[in-house]
Parts: C-alpha cells; sequence; structure tokens
C-alpha cells in the first residue's frame, strides 16, 4: 500500500511543479489535460484505488481524493492568477503602430520675441530685462513725464498702493511719490534701469509685460508686450535711428513692406515719431510703436552727460507685430489658451 501512496504523492509533488511553471492560458490548459482531463494523471488515480485490496481501498481512495482536490485547488488558484494579471494588460494588438505624441511648443508671443532678439542680436544688440513691478521713478519722473501729466492718472495705471493727498501713502513711506509702486506702462522704465548701471555706449532690446486698465477688445488687453529698444553712444543721430528701424521691418517683415514715420510727442523723446507698416491683406496702416532721440532730462535723471552722449529708443508692441506677421485678426487669441489657435504656429 505504501506504493500505491507514494505514487499519489509524486503525481500531486509533479502537479505543483508543472503548475508553478505555468505562464499562460495556453499553459494552464495544457495543464489542465494532462493532469485534470478525462484521461489525465488525477483520473488514473483513481484506477489505483479500484485495483487496491479490500483493506487498502478506505485509505487509498482518501489519499486520493485528497490528492484530486489539492491539485484542482492549485488550479483555480493559478486560473484566478493568470486572469487577473491579463486584466491589468490592456487587449491591444502590440505590433501595431503607437499613437502619435502631442508634442508642444513655446507659445507664438515667445516664438516671435525670440524672432526679434535674434535678429536685433544680429544687428549688435544685447537682451536687458527689468521689473514688472516698478516705482514712479523708473515709470514716469526719470522719463521725464512730470507729475501733473495725465499718463499718471490713477485711472490709467495699476497703482499697488492707493494714492492719499499728494501721492504720499503709508504704504511708501519710505520716499515719497517717488517709490509708490505700480505695474509698468511700459518698458521704457529698463532705459532707465539700464543706464543706472551701465555706461555709454549702450545698444540694448529689451522684450517684456506692460500693464495698463484698457477695456479688453479686438486690439486692447489689460497685459500686452513691448519690445524696447535703447542705443546711447557718441553722434548717434535720427538717421541711425530710422535706418536701424527700416533694417528691421525689412528684415523681419519682408524687403518690400512700406514703412511710414509720423511725428509725434513723448516725454522721453525729443523729436518723436510714431512707426506705422502698411498691412497689405488688410489694405491700411498698422501702428507698431513710438520712436525718437533720448530727452536731455532723461540723460540727467541717470547722470549720462546730454553734452557729450546722445541716443535714441523706440517701444513697440510685440502683439501688434506678431498680428501683422502672421495675418493675426484678434488680439484676444493670444491669450485665450486655444489648442485650435496655437498649434498653428
Ligand atoms: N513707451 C511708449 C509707449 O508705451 C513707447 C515709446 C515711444 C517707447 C517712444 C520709446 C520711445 O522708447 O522712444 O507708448
Amino acid at each position: 500500500m505504501a506504493d500505491v501512496i507514494q505514487q499519489i504523492d509524486e503525481v500531486v509533488e509533479q502537479a505543483k511543479a508543472d503548475l508553478s511553471a505555468v505562464k499562460n492560458a495556453d499553459q494552464l490548459e495544457q495543464f489542465r489535460i494532462k493532469y485534470l482531463g478525462t484521461k489525465g494523471a488525477i483520473k488514473n488515480l483513481m484506477k489505483l484505488v479500484g485495483q487496491a485490496s479490500k483493506e487498502d481501498k478506505p485509505k487509498v481512495g482518501q489519499r486520493a481524493n485528497a490528492a484530486s482536490s489539492e491539485v484542482n485547488e492549485a488550479f483555480e488558484a493559478k486560473k484566478a492568477e493568470l486572469a487577473s494579471s491579463a486584466a491589468r494588460v490592456p487587449a491591444e494588438d502590440v505590433t501595431e503602430p503607437g499613437k502619435p505624441l502631442q508634442i508642444g511648443r513655446p507659445h507664438i508671443l515667445t516664438q516671435v520675441t525670440d524672432e526679434l532678439t535674434e535678429l536685433f542680436g544680429r544687428m549688435g544688440f544685447t537682451v536687458a530685462a527689468g521689473p514688472e513691478v516698478e516705482d514712479e521713478f523708473h515709470n514716469f519722473i526719470a522719463l521725464n513725464i512730470p507729475k501733473s501729466h495725465p499718463a499718471r492718472d490713477p485711472l490709467d495705471n495699476f497703482y499697488l498702493q492707493p494714492a492719499t493727498g499728494e501721492g504720499v501713502t503709508s504704504g511708501a513711506s519710505k520716499g515719497g511719490e517717488e517709490h509708490l509702486q505700480l505695474l509698468r506702462t511700459q518698458t521704457s522704465t529698463v532705459q532707465i534701469r539700464v543706464m543706472e548701471t551701465q555706461k555709454p555706449p549702450i545698444r540694448v532690446v529689451i522684450p517684456g509685460r506692460v500693464y495698463r486698465p484698457d477695456t479688453v477688445d479686438a486690439t486692447h488687453l489689460f497685459m500686452f508686450h513691448q519690445l524696447e529698444a535703447l542705443v546711447v553712444d557718441k553722434n548717434v543721430t535720427m538717421v541711425d535711428l530710422k535706418s536701424t528701424i527700416l533694417q528691421f521691418v525689412h528684415a523681419y517683415f519682408g524687403p518690400t513692406t512700406k514703412v511710414r514715420f509720423r511725428p509725434s510727442f513723448f516725454p522721453f523723446t525729443e523729436p518723436s515719431a510714431e512707426v506705422d507698416v502698411w498691412f497689405e491683406d488688410k489694405q491700411r496702416w498698422i501702428e507698431l510703436g513710438g520712436c525718437g532721440m533720448v530727452h536731455p532730462n532723461v540723460f540727467k535723471a541717470v547722470g549720462v552727460d546730454p553734452e557729450i552722449y546722445s541716443g535714441w529708443a523706440f517701444g513697440f508692441g510685440i502683439e501688434r507685430i506678431a498680428m501683422r506677421k502672421y495675418a493675426i485678426d484678434d488680439i484676444r487669441h493670444f491669450v485665450e489658451n486655444d489648442v485650435r489657435f496655437l498649434s498653428q504656429f
């Protein structure tokens, strides 16, 4: 009898070893046929029971039944294990080509800003930057914009402290009105910051955000971008200003693009002009911004001698430039984050 019991144990042993090597449903089916099928090893064990002597039969039968349920249970456990790992693997054809990845790109305004700084870089300009939270000294006073000037009206600026009385506030006790803070309305502030720290010759462009409490429409946002330029050296003239702007317009918009200079007024330049480029698609002029020769008062505010040095500057709207270059009809597109718009560039 011991022989028969041993034979049963060996079958169970072998079954367990085979089962632990099973990796997929096909192998599991092979296992089922080999051990649990009608001609399988477990069925064969039952034959041994039939062959056993009368007194051995109960013992052998018990052992064979135990072996059968042991192998059946192990089989069911393996089946459940394979099913749960199969559920984690998506039922996909892994040989199919992959889905294309959506790759992001720089925002169109970032692309245009990079194009502009690169272009001016080739004309010998370096890039400068300054803070978006400014004080009245850099945004107005040093730029020759007096206290009475309408540009300083609280309704036209994002001041960060309420003005009390003569503009001296508790939050600006350090030094009065010059330290009243606001979001800068123009990148011209950085002209002052550059001249405070750098001696001429100076040749910089300054791209950056500016803020004005305008009502949003197709041509206005309350935050937009400007590209400022400043050149300071000996014997700098209006001819340099005009030829640099012409060179820029023809390089960026095409060599036949029409440019127009209109006499204008800015407190920080004298003489001053506004620059328009012809928009062929729309059959109209688009204003890029202002320019002029740096006012002597601006030089005096930063300790540059206007008897020795002269300079020119411009400040153009980057959205305007991008709209003209890429025929964009509404400035709001830049900030709406609509992928259908952004993915075109
Ligand atoms: N800061 C002016 C504005 O925001 C634009 C401007 C005009 C900038 C003339 C300049 C300049 O540098 O020379 O409207």
